[in-house]
């Protein structure tokens, strides 16, 4: 176990170098026992387990492309729960004021919204998708006066360059919706903001079937396949 979370710790501060991907020796790392958080006395955390995904019978995304992007989901995962143990025996060996806790604490952010971003994005899928939802439909109508112009204005900010997220929040202060870019998976999102339709355009969400230049098909088809009732139930 402390092999292995020498190479975890190693492999967290790899992002200094650009690595964005869960690297190898973080997925290879044994997920955190329950019994050593109850161990501890330094801080108490969840220890996630990935959610689970039927990719059968979407139309025109290909199986094994989500499979693989479901997989990647998975590290997300394993490096949140790897992460906060790694923090977890830091602070009980006293060296939680130290730049290499501080690269695993920002390192958490990465993961942890790239873990959620994914739940988001996977649970609104649906075989051909649903008709669309009512409330949602007046909801973005309300905003930007029409279904058609919402449709438009998401797929504008998920054709931006860049790798990320393309998502519809909720402002619980306003109680409005907006459009918003997100960058890698933490950038941008705004504090308090419920994510209602969360659509995932980095490279790894499409490049196997749709090629580099194929993000603007991608989009088509994924639309093809939104539970648009599940994303309504996402509204307050
Ligand atoms: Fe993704």
């Amino acid at each position: 176990m402390k092999t292995n979370r020498r190479e975890a710790i190693a492999s967290l501060f790899a992002i200094g170098a650009g690595v964005l991907v869960a690297s190898s020796d973080l997925l290879k790392a044994e997920a955190q026992s329950a019994n050593t958080q109850n161990k501890s006395s330094a801080f108490k955390f969840t220890n996630y387990t990935a959610l689970t995904y039927n990719f059968d019978g979407l139309k025109g995304l290909d199986k094994d492309m989500l499979e693989q992007h479901y997989s990647l989901y998975k590290g997300y995962v394993n490096n949140v729960n790897k992460a906060q143990s790694v923090m977890m025996e830091m602070l009980e060996a006293g060296k939680a004021d130290t730049t290499e806790f501080s690269e695993v604490r920002r390192r958490l952010g990465f993961e942890y919204a790239g873990m959620r971003l994914h739940e988001y994005y996977f649970g609104m899928l649906k075989p051909e998708g649903s008709p669309v939802d009512e409330k949602f439909k007046k909801a973005v109508s309300a905003v930007w006066g029409s279904w058609e112009n919402w449709v438009a204005d998401i797929t504008r900010t998920a054709m931006m360059r860049g790798i990320g997220w393309a998502i519809l929040y909720y402002d619980p202060v306003t109680k409005g919706l907006q459009n918003f870019w997100i960058s890698d998976h933490e950038n941008g999102n705004p504090p308090g903001f419920m994510p209602i339709f969360v659509l995932d355009v980095w490279e790894h969400a499409y490049v196997k079937q749709f090629g580099a230049g194929g993000r603007k098909a991608y989009i088509e088809a994924l639309f093809k396949n939104v539970d648009w009732t599940k994303v309504a139930q996402r509204l307050p």
